[in-house]
């Protein structure tokens, strides 16, 4: 049997991880301190957690490297643009999160945007952002 190249259209999803830890305090500017107490629990309160990431791009294999996504290309948008800026930090006060509610739905639909702009175009296909043991939110392309 023959070794055959995989056609171009062949495209191969990689995720990798990555971590940060942060500060974080959710609150609605809709609702008032009271109502704001009452929704989000012990969440309204000032607490942090150790965050991990997934970025999951896709591509072709190049034919010669074998590879579908350059992983230094990719180690390098996310620490510069994403862990770069909310690591060690109190999220409400990180410029690419304005005016976000940094729950985890919300960090992984920031994080998604700000990585699209930094990637080749059409190569980030989802962001996970993994809150606690118990809680994983996911944001895909198209979603
Ligand atoms: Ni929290």
């Amino acid at each position: 049997m023959s070794v055959t190249t995989p056609a171009r259209s062949h495209r191969v999803a990689l995720t990798r991880a990555y971590h940060f830890s942060a500060a974080h305090r959710l609150s609605t500017p809709a609702l008032g301190p009271e109502e704001n107490a009452r929704l989000y629990g012990p969440c309204h309160r000032p607490h942090g957690h150790n965050y991990y990431v997934e970025v999951t791009v896709t591509g072709p294999p190049d034919p010669q490297t074998g590879m579908a996504f350059d992983l230094r290309v990719l180690d390098a948008a996310v620490e510069r643009a994403v862990v770069g800026e909310v690591d060690h930090r109190a999220l409400e006060d990180v410029p690419l999160l304005a005016g976000v509610i940094t729950t985890g739905e919300g960090l992984a639909r920031a994080f998604f945007h700000t990585l699209e702009a930094e990637l080749p175009h059409g190569t980030l296909a989802g962001v996970v952002v993994q809150e606690t043991a118990k809680n994983r939110f996911e944001y895909r392309s198209g979603a």
